[in-house]
């Protein structure tokens, strides 16, 4: 049975028992801080079974795009681990229990295949429960499965969370006996390989804490309802159905791994038996090929690109390893290119989106390996020189710093440093490598504190807070407040009580209407003023949570702690600040509508009149994109959309779609900022407009790469942007008014000055050729003899090259006679000689090398025909007395 067609019978079993179908999430697990990616179809149903949110239905049935990386290594090990899998599964939220679960799991699975089941053998199928659960043990029976067939299991095995804080349950689990060929009798707990688990039903009634390990974590308490949250394998089932050893075989996978074993002359299969965990390496690696990717192209299909942190890593390693793996077997070149496609037809029939968005992806994934291919063709060098000193010290361990070295230099990941380590034998100083990357780590992390706040001890804001509290913030409510001063920090990180005229000081007030800079928003501007003081505000930061210091110059009088101060935001600099983020947010937003939705902000900056950006792309935007972005950003504009900001929780934040920054983790509570709705809507801080027509206008003024798969956009808003449109104009204005021409003629007129300008250029060249051969001609002309040598000379500052008239003159000498040219000037100071010497004379012994070295000191380079020199002070007639002496004397 094709895997597609497992999928169908699934969804149509469950919906026929009032199961609503709900799509597949996609793979990133966006707006969970503690998730990278979805790894069970219950994940988009969380809210529900913790009780936070009320669903519209009571039954639902999904097929869901999974990952789990843990077990990467294991994977084509063993017929049980992939990274990327899809999960059938059907929930109910506080609807049916147990009693309704098994049956249905057991129905689809045994009922015969012409009547639209899975037409399992039921006396293949052995259940395991967890230890004390004999409500499922009955429930069991009752379907017809001998006591013996049902497995009692501990926590390990047959309880269930998502391995983080959650929903989590007992579970039940479904296993398939695959025969005696595959292993041992027994049951599950003898052999996981003959009895494969293909279905998890869990009963989700509780909800648990952090914990360390997969056992070991509190039960906080009972659910609102009892849940059930069942997977079943979808690859597995297809295995099962489809009589292969694993997943790699299946009608999904199994092509690519044909194409890969094309690729690079292997046959798949031919060392080793059925079983996968006797496998052959290169059948291992054919397997890990397949894998990822398979894996690679789901997980850019739902827009992760490869970087260096969080998710994008994650696919940059999966990446890596398929191409290394196919390396390994022999395959020097491009191999993306060849499997991709595969993988794309393999899985577009499930994916539609795939098959159309699949330019998108190949950009990015063949940009990948093309980058991978480089960093290898250098970190393998030099990784292979280390290896070799390592073993000719008779050490058994490279380096922890070399390690480094290759990572922090070169780019080299050091999963790949220790796999190339292992496979020549020698292990990797692992931990000297992670202490010299925490080290780095803690190095920029103090730099980048340092930059901000001027010093890197926080114990002095520590004690500030433990004294009064969190700063009473008030820069969405207010731009000015009547405050305390609680506190002053001197240039040196000390506190101080005062601070004098002229002194640059960090002040802490009781309240502010201050935005200290966040979320890539600049800190505002304003000033502090009180009966005896004037400070002006330069920066303003949260050096640790719920403080915030404002670090002031005094321009007038003296600043005590104890003042009361009023402290007030230049409105000026708030609105231009206010303009300039909601413009970001509008770009952002414009870039996804035009470029699609893996156009995803990884950075960005604003401050008043300015923004930029950085986003995913694999190329650079044409211009006609670039107006394009601006056009969708200026309509947004006019449109005067309302922009609004409210508060939830994160998982409610998710559910409506709000774009959260990868790898930024967020409180339990956030701010969500919409522009017209759901037309952006980005989980923010900021201080935004309240309309979009505020923001005046925005004009692109640049768009340029920071790094592989990474863009920046510029751009200005408000006022600036008129500023910065008037500019150009003024710009054109002024060339229309040089050229004389209508400003719309400017394109062609400037194009047709150019090519006139290489025109005349061309011929200026070819009129001095032809000069300078006439000066050659005429200086051939009047060589002198010397003992039968016809000796020619220039010595004038010619305009022409010196070189080339002595190669000139040389050649309308007469052939069959000796031939001595000197050509020598002076400029600046400084003469430079060439001397040529015909072949006729070459060959009598003559020298033009031995000339110049000799009349100017040993000074110059050549060869016996043509050299030259410089001499500084040097005289050109002087120099051609000399050469003649030496060719008379030489006679
Ligand atoms: N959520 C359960 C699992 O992933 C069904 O195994």
């Amino acid at each position: 049975m094709r895997t597609a067609e497992i999928k169908r019978r699934y969804l149509a079993h469950f919906e026929a028992n009032g199961h609503a179908v709900v799509p597949s999430a996609p793979l990133p697990a966006i707006s969970d801080p503690n998730l990278l990616f979805v790894n069970a179809g219950m994940v988009q149903f969380v809210p529900y079974f913790l009780g936070q949110q009320t669903p519209a239905y009571q039954r639902a049935v999904s097929v869901q795009k999974c990952l789990r990386t843990p077990d990467i290594d294991e994977v084509g090990k063993t017929s049980r681990h992939g990274t990327f899998f899809q999960m059938n599964g059907n929930f109910s939220f506080g609807d049916y229990f147990k009693a309704g679960a098994i049956p249905l799991a057991w129905e689809l699975s045994t009922k015969p295949v012409a009547e639209g089941g899975y037409g399992l053998d039921p006396e293949r199928i052995w259940p395991t429960i967890y230890l004390d659960d004999d409500e499922a043990f009955e429930i069991w029976r009752s379907v017809g499965v001998p006591a013996e067939r049902i497995v009692r299991r501990g926590k390990a095995d047959n309880f269930w969370s998502m391995g983080i804080p959650g929903p989590c349950g007992p579970s039940s689990e479904l296993f398939y006996d695959r025969g005696p060929e595959y292993g041992a009798e027994g049951g599950p707990a003898v052999d996981e390989d003959r009895y494969m688990e293909y279905w998890n039903l869990v009963f989700m009634q509780y909800e648990r804490g952090p914990g360390a390990t997969k056992e070991d974590y509190p039960i906080l308490g009972d659910l609102p309802a009892k849940n059930i949250d069942t997977g079943m394998g979808l690859e597995r089932m297809a295995s099962i159905l489809q009589g292969v050893d694993n997943l790699y075989e299946i009608d999904e996978v199994r092509p690519i791994l044909t194409r890969a074993a094309e690729l690079t002359g292997k046959r798949y299969g031919a060392h080793s038996g059925h079983v996968a965990s006797e496998s052959h390496p290169d059948d291992v690696r054919l397997r890990v090929i397949a894998d990822h990717v398979r894996t690679a192209l789901m997980l850019i299909g739902d827009g992760v690109t490869p970087s260096n942190e969080g998710r994008g890593y994650v696919l940059r390693r999966i990446m890596r390893r398929a191409i290394r793996s196919i390396r390994l077997l022999g395959w020097q070149d491009r191999a993306l290119p060849e499997l991709l496609p595969v993988a794309r037809d393999c899985m577009s029939p499930s994916y539609p989106e795939l098959a159309t968005d699949f330019d998108r992806i190949a950009d990015y994934a063949y940009a990948e390996e093309e980058a991978f291919l480089s960093t290898l063709r250098a970190g393998t060098t030099i990784l292979d020189t280390a290896i070799a000193e390592t073993r000719t010290a008779g050490g058994t361990a490279l380096s922890g710093a070399k390690a480094f070295q290759l990572h922090d230099t070169y780019g080299f990941p050091i999963d790949l440093t220790l796999e190339i380590a292992a496979e020549q034998g020698l292990s990797v100083d692992d931990e000297g490598f992670r202490r010299l990357m925490a080290d780095q780590r803690t190095r920029a992390k103090a730099d980048a504190q340092a930059r901000k706040t001027g010093h890197v001890d926080l114990s002095a804001y520590r004690r500030v807070l433990d004294a009064h509290g969190p700063t009473d913030w008030q820069a969405y409510q207010s731009l000015d407040t009547d405050s305390t001063v609680l506190g002053l920090l001197g240039s040196d990180g000390a506190s101080t009580q005062v601070a004098e005229l002229g002194e640059i000081v960090g002040v802490f007030l009781d309240r502010t209407p201050f935005y200290a800079e966040s979320g890539g928003q600049h800190a505002d501007a304003g000033t502090l003023t009180g009966d005896s003081v004037r400070a002006d505000v330069l920066d303003v930061q949260r050096p640790i949570k719920g403080l915030v210091v404002h670090q002031v110059r005094i321009t007038g009088g003296t600043l005590a702690v104890g003042d009361r101060i009023h402290a007030a935001v230049d409105p000026q600099w708030r609105l231009g600040a206010r303009q300039a983020h909601s413009g970001t947010h509008v770009v952002h937003a414009a870039l996804r509508h035009v470029l699609g939705p893996s156009a995803l902000q990884s950075g960005s900056f604003n401050r008043p009149g300015y923004l930029r950006l950085d986003f995913a792309s694999p190329s650079g935007l044409s211009s006609a994109t670039r107006s394009e972005v601006e056009d969708v950003a200026n309509l947004a504009i006019r449109d005067d959309l309302p922009v609004d900001a409210r508060y939830m929780t994160l998982p409610e934040a998710r559910q409506i779609g709000a774009l959260a920054l990868f790898g930024e983790t967020y409180d339990d509570t956030v701010r969500v900022v919409d522009i017209g709705g759901d037309w952006s809507r980005e989980l923010c801080g900021g201080t935004h407009v309240d309309r979009s027509a505020q923001i005046g206008a925005l004009a692109i003024t640049s768009e340029s790469s920071v790094g592989a798969g990474q863009r920046r956009i510029e751009a200005v808003t408000g006022i600036e942007a008129f500023r910065y449109l008037a500019r150009e104009r003024d710009l054109v204005t002024n060339l229309a008014d040089q050229l004389r021409a209508p400003r719309e003629e400017l394109p062609d007129r400037i194009t047709a000055l150019v090519s006139r300008a290489k025109a005349a250029e061309r011929r200026a060249e070819q009129l001095q050729l032809q000069l300078t051969r006439e000066q050659a001609r005429a200086l051939a002309g009047s060589a002198e003899d010397i003992a039968g040598i016809a000796f020619a000379t220039s010595t004038g500052s010619a305009d022409a090259d010196p070189r080339q008239l002595a190669e000139l003159i040389r050649r309308e000498l007469p052939q069959e006679r000796r031939g001595v040219v000197v050509v020598a000037n002076a400029s600046n100071g400084t003469m430079r000689l060439v001397i040529a010497v015909n072949d006729a004379a070459v060959d009598r012994g003559t020298s033009a090398v031995h000339l110049v070295k000799t009349v100017l000191g040993g000074r110059g380079g050549g060869n016996a025909g043509l050299a030259q020199g410089g001499q500084p002070g040097g005289r050109p007639d002087q120099v051609v007395d000399l050469v003649r002496e030496l060719l008379r004397s030489a006679s």
